[in-house]
C-alpha cells in the first residue's frame, strides 16, 4: 500500500510562536492596520509607499524569525506520510522547518514581482528585507510584494483543491477560517478523511473534526507523535 496522504492547512497561528503576529486575534495586525489601506490593489495605487513599508516590515520580521516546534513536527510527518502543506501564510517557515511540498495560497513575502501588466508569472527572490520605491522591473514598473491582496484572484486555489481532493488525513492549524476562497478548500476534502483542528481558540468547524484546543507548538508535535506511532 502507498503512503497515506496528509494535507496540513495552516494559517497565521502556526507562526505565532515564531514571533509573527496573527491578523484577527486581539493585538493582531488587522487591529493596527486597515486592510483597505495596506492590502488591496486600491491601496497600492493610492499609496505605494505605505504598502511597501507595511510589507517591508513583514519581510523583516519573517527573515528574523525561526520555525517553531509546529513547523518542524509537520516536516517530520514526511517520514511516514505523503505530506502536502497548503498555507495561507506568506512566510517561509514551513520550508525552513523542512517541509518539502508547500503551496502558498496568499503568496510569498520573500518574493517580489513587477506591478506592471502580465507580471503574474515572474517572481524574484528578495534577498534583503527592504524593497525601495524606485526598485523597478525591466519595463520600468515598481516592484511589489508577491502576495495576494484582498480583491485579487487566488491563483493557487485550483491546485490546492486538486491536492486536498485525495487526502486521507486533514490537519487544520492556526487559522480562523474567515478568509475565502482559502477556507473553502476544506469542502473539497473527502468525507471519509480524518480531520483534526489545532487552535487555542474556538474555531467553527463541522462536528466530524477532532478538535485539539492547544497552541501549535504543543498540539502539533503531540498529534504528530501519535500519527507516526
Ligand atoms: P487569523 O488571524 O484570522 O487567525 C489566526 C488563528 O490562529 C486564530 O484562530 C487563533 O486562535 C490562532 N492562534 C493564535 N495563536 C496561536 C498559536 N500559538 N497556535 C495555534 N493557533 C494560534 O489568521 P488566518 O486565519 O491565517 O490574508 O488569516 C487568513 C488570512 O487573513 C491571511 O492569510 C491574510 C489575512 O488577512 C491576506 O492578507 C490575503
Amino acid at each position: 500500500m502507498g503512503k497515506q496522504k496528509i494535507i496540513v492547512f495552516s494559517g497565521a497561528g502556526v507562526s505565532a510562536e515564531s514571533g509573527l503576529g496573527t491578523f484577527r486575534d486581539s493585538g493582531g495586525l488587522w487591529e493596527k492596520y486597515n486592510i483597505e489601506e495596506v492590502a488591496t490593489p486600491e491601496a497600492w495605487n493610492k499609496n505605494p509607499e505605505m504598502v511597501t513599508e507595511f510589507y517591508n516590515m513583514r519581510r523583516k520580521q519573517c527573515y528574523e524569525s525561526k520555525p517553531n516546534a509546529a513547523h518542524f513536527a509537520i516536516a517530520k510527518l514526511e517520514e511516514k506520510f505523503n505530506v502536502e502543506v497548503i498555507t495561507q501564510n506568506i512566510d517561509d517557515l514551513h520550508e525552513r522547518g523542512g517541509s518539502s511540498k508547500v503551496i502558498h495560497l496568499h503568496g510569498e513575502i520573500s518574493k517580489v514581482k513587477s506591478s506592471g501588466p502580465n507580471a503574474e508569472k515572474k517572481y524574484f527572490h528578495q534577498k534583503n528585507w527592504e524593497v525601495k520605491i524606485g526598485d523597478k522591473c525591466e519595463e520600468g514598473y515598481q516592484m511589489r510584494p508577491h502576495v495576494v491582496w484582498f480583491g485579487e484572484a487566488v491563483p493557487m486555489i485550483d491546485e490546492a483543491i486538486s491536492r486536498i481532493n485525495s487526502a486521507d488525513i486533514v490537519i487544520v492549524v492556526g487559522t480562523s477560517l474567515n478568509v475565502y476562497p482559502a477556507a473553502g478548500i476544506l469542502n473539497y476534502a473527502p468525507h471519509n478523511a480524518k480531520y483534526y483542528l489545532i487552535d487555542p481558540s474556538e474555531v467553527s468547524v463541522p462536528s466530524y473534526f477532532n478538535v485539539i484546543r492547544d497552541s501549535a507548538s504543543k498540539g502539533v508535535p503531540e498529534l504528530v507523535e501519535k500519527l507516526l506511532k
